[in-house]
């Protein structure tokens, strides 16, 4: 039988290196699933209808290499707002969540909408303080130049617009257990997500 992980969160709290590191640990696979979103909002900015973009994407879509700029991602926030872009991108991450080998899926809704009787749901975060500290720096890796105050102000108005959001908004679920990360380490937060989980299994 599968099992499912569902960690969702705000932006930058963590849940992707943690969502890593828990697919790694039990042996699961693992969907970023902001990436369907992130490869949705990368082909508006051509112009393409972002409906017709989230119907015809490509595996490959998702291994673009600048999906992580700063224009990319407040694109995936703005079509991520839109029911019909939401609603195409639905069955395939059921499906992902049902492998037979267990899944770990990561984003914003999983625990909610996608996944809502996942055996495990997490939901990551941290003070906006503390996530826009370390997207500044996970950007300034990647060579983008933003000053902190711009990403912390990008982090607040795409959280804020993914928490405001009609469709599939950003919140814990109602049995969701919220994991912290602002005074933690990586290895802490990683470690206290696998106890959480296997007080679970
Ligand atoms: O997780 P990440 O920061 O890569 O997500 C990019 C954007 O995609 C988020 O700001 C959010 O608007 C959207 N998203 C979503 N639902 C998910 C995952 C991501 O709305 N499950």
């Amino acid at each position: 039988m599968g099992f499912t992980i569902a960690i969702d969160g705000p932006a930058a709290a963590g849940k992707g290196t943690v969502s890593r590191a828990v697919a790694a640990h039990f042996g699961f696979a693992h969907l970023d699933t902001g990436l369907l979103y992130r490869a949705t909002g990368r082909r508006t900015l051509d112009g393409t209808d972002p409906v017709e973009a989230a119907r015809n994407l490509q595996a490959h879509d998702l291994e673009a290499e600048d999906l992580r700029g700063p224009d990319v991602t407040q694109a995936a926030s703005r079509v991520a707002a839109i029911p019909e872009v939401r609603q195409a991108l639905v069955d395939f991450q059921r499906a992902f969540a049902r492998r037979a080998g267990g899944a770990v899926l990561d984003g914003r809704d999983i625990g909610t909408v996608i996944c809502p009787d996942a055996e495990v749901k997490l939901f990551v975060t941290a003070s906006d303080d503390i996530r826009a500290n370390r997207r500044w720096k996970e950007l300034r890796e990647k060579g983008f130049e933003d000053s902190y105050d711009d990403v912390l102000a990008d982090l607040r108005t795409r959280d804020a617009r993914d928490s405001a959001r009609a469709a599939a908004p950003l919140k814990p679920a109602d049995d969701a257990v919220t994991l912290d990360t602002s005074r933690m380490s990586i290895d802490e937060a990683i470690a206290a997500a696998i106890e959480m989980i296997e007080a679970r299994r």
